[in-house]
Parts: C-alpha cells; structure tokens; sequence
C-alpha cells in the first residue's frame, strides 16, 4: 500500500512513524508513506495556503489551489481510482469497520484540515470521503491522519507477526476484548482466572466469549445492541 498525507505541519509525523508497527512495516516495504507539504503547492511569494471566508466570520480558510494542485500532483504518479480522504471533525467516524474497508485500497491520499476549515470545493470537487476520528476538536488533522494511517497499516496481510491477534482485537467482532494475564500465575496474592491454567481449550474459548460480552454489556453497552441486530438479521 502506498499513502500519500497532504499537511501544514510535515514535521508532526516523523516521530509517530518511526517506530513500533509502523516503522516495521514501513522497513519491509509493506507500505510506503510520502509526506507532502501542502505549502511547496503554492505559487505567490509568500507561500499563501489560507485567506478569510467571504461572507465574513472568524478564522481563516484553506484556499483551494494548493489542495488541488497536490493531490493532482501524487495523483500523476499513479491512474487507479483511490480514495482522497479529508480528515474533517464533519466526517463519517471512524471505525475499526472503515479501517478494514481502506486496508483494501493500494493506494489512498489523506488531507489534513484544518480546524476553521477548508474552501468548499475541495468537498465537492476532490475528496472522495470525510472521516472524524471522534466527537472533539484537534487542531488539524494531522493526529486523525496518523491515527488512521495505524489503524489501517496494521491490518495489512504480514505486518503483525501473528494473524490471531487480528482476530482477538476489540472490535473486530463487534465486542470488546476478554481479561488477559501473563506469569506470575500469582502475584501478590491475586490470581489469574483458574480456567486459564486448566489447557481445556473448549472451556478457554467459551468462557472467553462470556468476558466479552459482559465486559461489553458493563463499559459499551450500545455496541451489544449493534451485534445482536447483526446477529438477528
Ligand atoms: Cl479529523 N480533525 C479535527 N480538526 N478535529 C477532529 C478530527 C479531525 N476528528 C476528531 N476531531
């Protein structure tokens, strides 16, 4: 897969990039990732990515040229059609269900808005797709970008060691992840569930299934809701 991130602000991404998951799977060439400064797209000499809104109000916009022009740019590079994301507080929310959706894509392009806003026409004329990554306000979408662009690499076939893990996350069925424990059996007094030492892997995986569905019902009681329509239908 290969993403190309359109920002302000290039110099917020290198950190998060370069380590853990992300940083394996960018070593293996199982993605490659391009940060694109949407200020290198301008043409007048002070470099002007935003102006005011007409009609009047507080705060400045992204103007559209420089928007266009980079994503026609990274566009040239490659014909297919591929999704052209604006992170925007107005997007859909984003999901574990969108990040498998986008893991199916070989290549996507994300803008990184801005909190006061982008010109109109780069919605109606350019971005495929809005995603939120929930109901708060970031200053940018720079941090949405980068939570994305984990979400969805770490889903690529190869980049986590074991595909179980994929399976067991919370979310993926629609519940919330069971208890876990590691060594010490005891520690300091307090035990680790009896069934788990018990090697009856029937009982392991269905007193498993129990803890979710509790743990969903107590914490995220609406996601119980969606699963069992799912269920019923
Ligand atoms: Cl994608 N952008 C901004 N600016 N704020 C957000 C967001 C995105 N998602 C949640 N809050």
């Amino acid at each position: 897969m290969h993403i190309d991130i359109l920002t302000l602000f290039p110099q917020m991404f290198p950190g998060p990039f370069g380590a853990s998951i992300l940083k394996r799977a960018i070593d293996r060439n199982m993605v490659s990732i391009d940060i694109h400064n949407i200020r290198d797209y301008t043409h007048n000499k002070h470099h002007t990515v935003d102006d005011y809104a007409y009609g009047g109000g507080a705060g400045m916009l992204l103007k559209p040229e420089p928007i266009f022009e980079a994503v026609e740019s990274v566009k040239k590079q490659g014909v297919e059609v591929l999704p052209v994301i604006l992170l925007t507080p107005q997007g859909r929310l984003f999901s574990q269900h969108i990040a498998q959706e986008l893991s199916t894509f070989s290549h996507l392009i994300l803008i990184c808005g801005r909190y006061e806003g982008v010109d109109e026409r780069v919605r109606e004329h350019l971005v495929t797709d809005e995603i939120s990554i929930g109901d708060y306000v970031l200053g940018g979408g720079e941090l949405a970008a980068m939570v994305v662009v984990e979400a969805v690499v770490r889903l690529l076939p190869g980049v986590l060691g074991s595909e179980d893990s994929l399976v067991d996350d919370s979310h993926v069925g629609g519940l919330l992840e069971y208890p876990q424990y590691t060594r010490p059996a005891v520690y300091r007094g307090w035990s680790v569930p009896e069934i788990l030492l018990s090697g009856n892997h029937a009982r392991i995986a269905e007193w498993r299934r129990e803890q979710s569905i509790q743990r969903t019902r107590e914490r995220r009681p609406e996601l119980l809701d969606k699963v069992k329509k799912a269920v019923s239908r």
